[in-house]
């Protein structure tokens, strides 16, 4: 015979189990889903494609969004950017890939320099000497009426 009391601690439980039951598949959830992108996942614009000059590397500075867990930002951000024709342009993060330094650009020796190790590039980013790992990585790079607009970076 169920008495009052067992009937109450039964309900007490139930409800303890499916409580259990929907945290632990709500922190499951959260756990397994993917990091948010770096940058937003958008598209910015960081220069206008008729200033460049082809086969010459520059320097651009423009404004992206932040994502970081819950914080969404707005912060500057940097890139070389390569104009090889009029259709094509190429865009690299302006961090080494040997330990994260910036470097720059040598016009006369067209080829990129870094400071901290000497590692040095060529104008598409492969790795002339040094200590650097890899060639430069990449920005995803769109050409739309005229303005470059960059994306995600990519590792080379
Ligand atoms: Fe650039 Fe070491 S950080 S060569």
């Amino acid at each position: 015979m169920t008495t009052r009391r067992s009937f109450s601690e039964t309900l007490i439980h139930v409800f303890g189990a499916i409580i259990t039951t929907v945290m632990a598949g709500l922190s499951g959830v959260y756990l397994m889903s993917p990091p948010k992108k770096h940058n937003g996942g958008g598209w910015v614009e960081a220069a206008d494609s008729a200033k460049l000059k082809i086969g010459a590397a520059e320097e651009v500075v423009f404004e992206r969004t932040r994502v970081d867990g819950w914080r969404v930002s707005k912060e500057k951000a940097s890139a070389w950017v390569v104009k090889k024709s009029e259709a094509e342009v190429i865009a690299f993060s302006s961090a080494c890939t040997h330990l994260g330094c910036a470097y720059r650009y040598d016009d006369a020796a067209k080829n990129f320099i870094c400071p901290c190790h000497t590692s040095a590039f060529s104008i598409d980013g492969q790795v002339l000497s040094g200590p650097a790992p890899r060639a430069l990585d990449r920005y995803e790079v769109k050409l739309d009426k005229g303005r470059v607009m960059l994306g995600d970076i990519r590792e080379a």
